[in-house]
């Protein structure tokens, strides 16, 4: 069974949106291996959002992701992670579908709620970042 890393973003905990993402992912039968609530320093959202350390909106980027409390969490299951990012949408909420966690929730480029891994490598790479060892049950 293939692993992915997935987050609640600081504004989907600030409007209340942790259960409600969290149950998506579980109705689709991806299972919870870790989970829990931190709020992200500036080293681990530079580590984090280093594919985009020279783009033009990466100072917003860790500025917002470091604004609040964020649940990040490990999910198993067939093809996690594909499986999660298609449950995201895209990562525009204007442009994301009707049905998707972004669609349906959100509104904003910055503010769209929830992150996922987007390959098996990144997935690694994340969960080492979050997570220690033996705090994957
Ligand atoms: P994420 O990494 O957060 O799961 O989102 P993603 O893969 O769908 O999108 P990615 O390209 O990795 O971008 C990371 C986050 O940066 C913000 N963004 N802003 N202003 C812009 O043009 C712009 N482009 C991306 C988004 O909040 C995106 O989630
Ligand atoms: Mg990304």
């Amino acid at each position: 069974m293939a692993l992915t890393f997935v987050m609640v973003k600081p504004d989907g905990v600030r409007r209340g949106l942790i259960g409600e993402v969290v149950r998506r992912f579980e109705a689709k039968g991806l299972r919870i291996r870790a989970l829990k609530m931190i709020t992200v320093s500036p080293g681990l959202a530079q580590k984090h959002y280093e594919e985009h350390r020279d783009k033009p909106f990466y100072p917003d980027l860790v500025r917002f992701i470091t604004s609040g409390p964020s649940v990040p969490m490990v999910l198993e299951g067939r093809d996690a992670v594909s499986v999660a990012r298609t449950l995201m949408g895209a990562t525009d909420p204007v442009k994301a579908a009707p049905g998707t966690i972004r669609g349906d929730l959100g509104l904003e480029l910055t503010e769209n709620i929830v992150h996922g891994s987007d390959s098996a490598e990144a997935c690694e790479r994340e969960i080492a970042l979050y997570f220690l060892p033996e705090e994957i049950s």
